[in-house]
């Protein structure tokens, strides 16, 4: 069985109730469930994990090495900051995309710089929740249809 990883960075446990103008009002469990749902419709599988702290989704990223056909990977404030997190995606096989529910082109100057997108598959920014699952659709349409 083929497997993605959604990964969530800081604060995004709080969406939902988080500035919902800005990043609506979907819980994070939700668009969880619902990607879950989208890609067993492929006959894949989704494991989903959100932290606050750096140091855990580094530990992630390096444990998913070889697990996964592709990581979604929402990095929050660390995609503004993190070389740590940048280190990481770049020591794994595994192909990542970089998601923002918000527009960050389109907000403060320190948004528009990612850090992470340079050594990313690629990047999806300012389409809510659906960019979530496009990233996903992005690697199950990709897919060379191997493994297994
Ligand atoms: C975000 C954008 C980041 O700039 C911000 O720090 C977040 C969420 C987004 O999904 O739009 O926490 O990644």
């Amino acid at each position: 069985m083929k497997r993605l990883l959604m990964l969530n960075g800081p604060n995004l446990n709080m969406l939902g109730q988080r500035e919902p103008h800005i990043y609506g009002f979907d819980t994070l469990q939700t668009i969880e469930e619902d990607i879950r749902t989208y890609v067993q419709t492929y006959n894949w599988e989704l494991d989903a994990y959100q932290s606050n702290h750096e140091g855990h989704l580094i530990d992630k990223l390096q444990q998913s090495n070889g697990k996964y056909e592709g990581i979604i990977f929402n990095p929050a404030a660390y995609t503004h900051t993190s070389v740590a997190l940048r280190d990481a995606i770049s020591a794994i096989d595994t192909p990542v995309i970089e998601v923002h529910l918000s527009n960050v082109h389109a907000r403060e100057s320190f948004r528009s710089k990612s850090l992470l997108a340079p050594v990313c598959k690629g990047q999806i920014s300012g389409l809510g929740v659906v960019g979530y699952k496009l990233a996903a659709q992005a690697f199950l349409e990709t897919d060379d249809g191997e493994g297994g």
